[in-house]
């Protein structure tokens, strides 16, 4: 498409995809799915669950309970399911996988993040699942943060790709592996320089803030996510990789819900909700930087093409418009609070 000048009232794009999304369950999920569904054709659901989705049969339901909750008005939103990794998990389990329609099976360092615990504690432990599969197709989804105490939390990341991604790369040159949410210029450059199976997603919040949005006029647990907003320069150089135009950066929110008194906790939960505003948050993002030509191969192009699937027929169309998030949504028996709640955004997603 051309580029659109950055005074243009509107913008219609290819519908996008969200290649990075926590749905939760129940009551959870009915209350923020509608808001994925509004915006995103298909999303790739994460299997961080309190209990995880480590079996094809348990991922095939939870897609059924998905199914069952989609709005009247998104009967057509598509989750892609995946498979949370464990110690334990057998190579049949991934070709069972593959025949089911799983697209990726997700990587969490045990005790990196929300849900965790049951992760791996060290991938050589998976060789033989990743063997399967690398021959089968299936991607590898990658929360690249060490969990070692010794290293400083904002760091994780940087020292993963030395310790870990880089040894993988060598040991599975054929296997995709997406790095997910990535935070840093090391693993923006990492990603460009890595070769055509390597691909990272980038979140709207880590586009937009630096981690002062943790600290302004005291502690805001709404901006605590992982892995943990970085510095200014850091930031810059995720802006820059998602504008560049390559095809190896996509959109994937990590919109990830958590109860608003579990957020505003003595201890918070790591996780931003952004799906209420995905699109607009990008676009800002995007626009701040000169870019908003590039965004509709970032949000819609780059990951079907990553994932071997067909881009979307149908197309979204962004309004400059001002308007003001809600404080609070249902969720559940709870409330949850959006990121940005009760400020105002720019742009707005057109229903329909
Ligand atoms: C996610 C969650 O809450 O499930 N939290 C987060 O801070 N991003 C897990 C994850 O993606 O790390
Ligand atoms: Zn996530």
């Amino acid at each position: 498409m051309n580029p659109a000048p950055s005074t243009a009232s509107r913008l219609t794009i290819t519908r996008p995809d969200d290649w990075h999304l926590h749905l939760r369950d129940g009551a959870a999920m009915a209350a923020v799915l509608p808001c994925s569904a509004a915006q995103f054709a298909r999303a790739i659901v994460m299997p961080n669950l309190r209990e995880p989705i480590t079996s094809t049969a348990a991922a095939l339901a939870y897609r059924q309970r998905i199914l069952a909750a989609l709005p009247e008005d998104r009967p057509s939103f598509t989750p892609l399911m995946t498979l949370y990794l464990t110690d334990q998990l057998a190579p049949d389990e991934i070709r069972r996988a593959a025949d089911a329609g799983i697209v990726a099976a997700k990587l969490y360092p045990a005790g990196a993040t929300t849900h965790s615990s049951a992760g791996v504690t060290d991938i050589r432990k998976l060789y033989p699942v990743l063997e399967a599969m690398q021959q089968l197709g299936m991607l590898l989804l990658v929360h690249g943060e060490v969990t070692d105490p010794d290293v400083d939390i904002f760091d994780r990341e940087a020292v993963f790709i030395d310790r870990v991604m880089a040894p993988l790369r060598r040991d599975f040159p054929a296997l995709k592996v997406v790095f997910e949410h990535i935070t840093t210029r090391e693993a923006a450059q990492y990603v460009a320089q890595a070769g055509a199976h390597t691909a990272a997603t980038i979140t709207a919040h880590h586009l937009l803030y630096n981690r002062n949005a943790l600290f302004m006029g005291g502690l805001r647990p709404h901006h605590y996510c992982l892995p943990v907003l970085k510095r200014e320069s850091h930031r810059l150089a995720l802006v820059e990789a998602a504008t560049s135009g390559s095809d190896r950066f996509f959109l994937g929110t990590d919109s990830a819900p958590h109860a608003a008194a579990l957020k505003e906790a003595s201890v918070c939960g790591a996780g931003c909700f952004t799906a209420l505003s995905a699109l607009e948050l990008y676009a800002e993002a995007f626009e701040a930087a000169g870019a908003l030509d590039k965004l509709e191969g970032f949000a819609s192009h780059h990951g079907p093409a990553f994932y071997s699937l067909p881009r979307n027929p149908g197309t979204l169309t962004l309004e400059r418009t001002d308007w003001t998030l809600p404080e609070t949504l249902p969720f559940g028996d709870a409330l949850l609070k959006p990121l940005r709640a009760g400020q105002v955004i720019g742009w707005r997603v057109q229903a329909g």
